[in-house]
């Protein structure tokens, strides 16, 4: 299986899933890193550890149409069988989501449907909400809406800061991202009426 992984900046995520793709032997293969910036700093790691990578910077485009058109050329050149944001911070066109139904994955910082957007750390601790977390999901068109594949929650500590709290949820980022990637390249996930099943016995 093929994997496209996109980000924008220090792509924490992708070297987690990099590093378990690796350490795991997973049957597939990290096809390529594409950044919407030149200066993402992830594309450093990707690079010094064979990964072909590109930019596809959203700045070059007059419209979002536009540059998800080239966006989506430059994916489908890596032939993906699946597409995963990670830190990718670009708002998708419907007919980018559409034309990655199912095949594309997202996580998001927060225990959705809590807190879509932006800011998910600062938004927990203004709620004072006793745990947060992080959701692994299918993209659709709504942002931050689609299937759910996994959540970690963690607590939210009294003394905690958007610091504190943004690493303590980082690190449960890169144990649950990884994993539900894992279980889409083995073929345990399906989606029925807006729901994933995860099927261990595969
Ligand atoms: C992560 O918190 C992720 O959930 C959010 O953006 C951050 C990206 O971090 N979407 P990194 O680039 O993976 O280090």
């Amino acid at each position: 299986k093929n994997i496209v992984i996109l980000i924008s900046g220090r792509g924490s995520n992708m070297e987690a899933v990099v590093r378990a793709a690796q350490a795991e032997r997973w049957p597939a293969r990290i096809a390529a890193v594409i950044s919407n910036r030149a200066d993402a700093s992830g594309l450093v790691f990707a690079a010094e550890h064979g990964i072909p990578t590109a930019i596809v910077a959203n700045k070059d485009y007059a419209s979002r149409a536009e540059f998800d058109a080239a966006l989506q050329t430059v994916i489908d050149g890596f032939q993906p069988d699946l597409v995963v944001l990670a830190g990718f911070m670009r708002i998708l066109t419907e007919q980018f989501v559409a034309h990655y139904a199912g095949r594309m994955l997202n996580i998001h910082p927060s225990l959705l449907p809590l807190f879509p957007g932006l800011a998910t750390h600062a938004q927990a601790l203004a709620a004072g909400v006793a745990e947060h977390g992080a959701t692994v999901h299918f993209v659709t068109a709504e942002l931050d809406h689609g299937p759910m594949v996994a959540q970690a929650a963690v607590p939210v500590l009294p003394d905690d800061t958007v610091e504190t709290l943004s690493a303590r949820v980082l690190e449960q980022e890169h144990v649950i991202y990884p994993r539900a990637i894992r279980w889409f390249v083995e073929g345990k996930l399906t989606i029925a009426q807006g729901a994933v099943h995860v099927d261990h016995t595969k």
